[in-house]
């Protein structure tokens, strides 16, 4: 596996390639969901590249940045377990040398949901994804469903900039519980990732309708962002003590 850190190298290694690339963008914290995007990626092109970048713009909120899981060690263990070609991990100011005064803005959808919650999430997440799409220049690239709104939105950026990638989704992987695999599942206890978090999926699942749904959540006792339902899909936001848990169904 070759590991690059510069925007730089990146650039000068893609020039050497003209086999098709699958791109796998990751904030770390791997888990068996990054795992299926990366065996996707693997399956359906010739080199895999996976990007590690805790990218500081997509965070609101500085505690949650703070608290985001660092795992470096055992990620390189996962993307060499699932023959990752190229690791990508840049910095901060290699990444942003203009310090953040350009971004990629979305005007509708990045407004609802999420990003009612969260204001400059979405500008943080499509203006990397555009750097990193740019650096890479990936044949395809691989989104997990649970951040649905996000998948969307970069699949909606890079038709709106005629960019020749493929943006396609990965079903959401999870527990046995039910509970959807996200990398902010290690900050919950074990009695709240095994029994409190895996009403969120049950309940999004069973009600009849979004209100109920969000009731429901609110007497055991969850802190709701928000449950709505769109584009045949119902969304979830909840906080569980300091942890924001999201995810989504089609309905
Ligand atoms: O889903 C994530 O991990 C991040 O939002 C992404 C797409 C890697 C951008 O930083």
């Amino acid at each position: 596996m070759k590991l690059i850190h510069t925007p730089l190298e990146m650039k000068q290694w893609r020039r050497t390639v003209i086999q098709s690339i699958g791109f796998v963008p990751t904030m770390g914290a791997l888990h068996a969901g990054h795992e299926e995007l990366l065996k996707r990626s693997r399956k359906e092109n010739e080199i895999s590249i996976l990007s590690i970048f805790v990218n500081p713009t997509q965070f609101n909120d500085p505690k949650d940045f703070e608290k985001y899981p660092l795992t470096w060690e055992a990620d390189l263990k996962i993307a060499q377990k699932n023959h990752v070609d190229v690791l990508f991990a840049p910095n901060k100011s290699l990444m942003y040398p203009d310090d953040y005064h350009f971004k990629v803005i979305e005007n509708d959808f990045s407004q609802s949901l999420c990003g009612r919650d969260r204001p400059g999430h979405f500008d943080g997440v499509l203006s990397i994804v555009m750097k990193l799409f740019q650096l890479i220049e990936p044949t395809k690239s691989y989104f997990g469903e649970k951040d649905y709104q996000q998948f969307q939105l970069i699949k909606d950026m890079t038709k709106a900039f005629f960019m020749n990638v493929e943006v396609l989704p990965v079903a959401t992987i999870r527990e046995k519980s039910g509970l959807a695999m996200s990398s902010r599942n290690v900050r919950l206890s074990e009695k709240e990732k095994l029994e409190i978090a895996p009403i969120i999926y049950k309940t999004i699942s069973e009600c009849k309708s979004a209100p109920e749904a969000k009731a429901q959540l609110q007497t055991y006792g969850f802190k709701v962002d928000y449950v709505e339902d769109r584009n045949n899909r119902r969304f979830v936001a909840v906080h569980l003590n300091d942890v924001r848990l999201i995810d989504n169904v089609p309905i």
